[in-house]
């Protein structure tokens, strides 16, 4: 197979006329469609309505040549999990928190728009982030609907805290978002007295009546960290233990960083018991506090898997967060036949940290499912974009919640590896790739759907494919990981 020299390139589209008719300003980018003013035909976003103005953008193309190595040193910015949670209990808290390696996710900067409107002070240097909270009833009314814009946790783990608000809130997203189902957190936080209205009693916008809450005991009827965290925090302000029994581990995240704040937090089995802090005369009971978040394991997952599949690599990341709830993907790597290795670990604030080492392999291919599938929930779509270079392929099963996440994962997956030459059976709960034996993958045109995860799972998978690929929309990386085709193409020619 002709493999070429290590090198990435740009096809950065024309600007778009932000004032021309043809959009609708003051909106979020919904899907790709053809443009044609004046007879030029260029590739652009078609906007759709959304709670407030938005800076349109061009729609930048990647384009991926093949590769035989992935090598050097690669530091990741803050997880996006740790940095939703530390930004809102910061608000939360009574003084200024320091938040040092802060997500560049532009969904955590989604969820410091949100804090920031009900009335939090933020400063963003860098990557440092500080926050003044003014306690846990010192939030305000926004004038203006909150904007989630493409993020999930945000609107979710959000929905818990505005429902112990005495106030009322609107909190909306982007056209993605605004098909994302929130019965499942609507239903518990209504159990506990928060008077909450959505559309179709499902999607965003959500209003929020907030109020004095009651302690629950919820049994989840899914395995959802963003399901759990949205009750514990609302359980921070109910009158006594709200408690939270999960069907299958999903990520501690929330528990983690509610105890580092100095809420008290009890564990037993798969129960997470909340004390509430309704009792306290409405004294601030969270401290503000001085952290650093670790790296993102979500993210160093497209590098690992990129530096195994192409035989020479040899990749060092530093400092990520390998918290046991998240690094079931390592693991899976390793069942696999990788070469990850992981080097000084320690622990901080209550979450593991370390290092990884990973030279290239021969991959096996594997099945998931069951009660693993929330602990890989993120890492599906670049496992299900590995299948076609490994031995055996991979199925995914027991994974129908990938059909509400960013984009339908299952259907974006099976479509764009289908462009590629694998083989692919499509199936309501996952998908089966099939392995090697099926045939060599060549380079598409991948459209990503709009979905983070997509675009960087098929940046991977097409640097082993034959001849160059097409990322479209490539930066809707940003979501999660801004620096990522940058990073993808300094550790690719170094
Ligand atoms: C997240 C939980 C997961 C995950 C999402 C982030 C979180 O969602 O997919 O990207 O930060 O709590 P679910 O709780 O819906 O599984």
């Amino acid at each position: 197979m002709a493999r070429y020299s290590c090198l990435l390139l740009n096809d950065t589209k024309p600007p778009l006329p932000t004032f021309h008719p043809n959009f609708v300003r003051g909106s979020t980018r919904k899907t790709v469609l053809e443009y044609r003013p004046f007879g030029v035909r260029w590739l652009c976003h078609r906007y759709s309505k959304g709670p407030h103005a938005k800076i349109d953008r061009p729609m930048k193309t990647e384009t991926i040549h093949p590769v035989k190595a992935l090598s050097g040193p690669l530091e990741l910015p803050g997880d996006k999990s740790i940095s939703h949670r530390y930004a809102m209990l910061a608000a939360l808290a009574d003084g200024t928190s320091e938040l040092r390696n802060f997500a560049a996710a532009q969904d955590c900067h989604s969820t410091l728009g949100c804090m920031k409107a009900l009335g939090a002070d933020i400063k963003v240097e860098g990557s440092t982030v500080k926050i003044t909270g003014h306690g846990l009833h010192g939030l305000k009314s926004s004038w203006r609907a909150l904007d989630a814009e493409n993020s999930g946790t945000t609107i979710r783990l959000l929905s818990g805290i505005l429902s112990g608000q005495e106030f009322t809130s609107k909190i909306s997203g982007d056209a993605s978002l605004q098909k994302r189902p929130m019965k499942r957190v609507v239903a518990p936080l209504r159990q506990m007295g928060a008077d909450i209205r959505a559309k179709e009693d499902n999607f965003p916008p959500l209003e929020i009546h907030g109020g004095k809450l009651r302690a629950i005991h919820y049994d989840m009827p899914m395995a959802s960290a963003q399901v759990k965290s949205a009750v514990l925090l609302a359980g921070l302000y109910a009158e006594g233990k709200t408690q939270v029994t999960e069907p299958a581990k999903t990520r501690d995240h929330t528990e983690l960083a509610l105890e580092e704040f100095g809420a008290r937090i009890e564990k037993r089995g798969r129960t997470i018991a909340i004390n509430g802090l309704a009792g306290n005369n409405g004294k601030a009971a969270l401290e503000p506090k001085s952290l650093d978040v670790p790296g993102d394991l979500s993210s160093a997952v497209f590098f690992v898997a990129a530096a195994s599949l192409l035989p020479e690599s040899n990749l060092y990341i530093a400092n990520v967060g390998l918290n046991p709830t998240r690094s079931a993907i390592l693991d899976f790597f390793q069942q696999m036949g990788a070469s990850v290795n992981v080097l000084n670990l320690e622990s901080k604030q209550g979450e593991l940290i370390g290092d990884l080492a990973v030279k290239g392999a021969p991959l096996k291919g594997g099945v998931i499912s069951g009660d693993l599938v929330p602990l890989l929930i993120d890492e599906l779509p670049m496992l299900a974009a590995l299948g076609p270079y490994t031995q055996q392929g991979i199925e995914i099963r027991d994974a129908g919640e990938l059909r509400v996440k960013e984009s339908d994962r299952i259907a974006a997956l099976a479509e764009n590896l289908k462009r590629m030459g694998a083989k692919v059976e499509e199936r309501p709960d996952g998908l089966r790739v099939e392995g090697r034996s099926a045939g060599k993958l060549h380079g598409a045109e991948i459209d990503p759907r709009g979905d983070h995860r997509i675009a960087m799972a098929f940046a991977v998978a097409g640097l082993a494919a034959e001849g160059d690929g097409k990322i479209l929309d490539a930066d809707c990386a940003g979501v999660s990981y801004p620096r990522f085709f940058e990073e993808l193409r300094r550790l690719v020619s170094s």
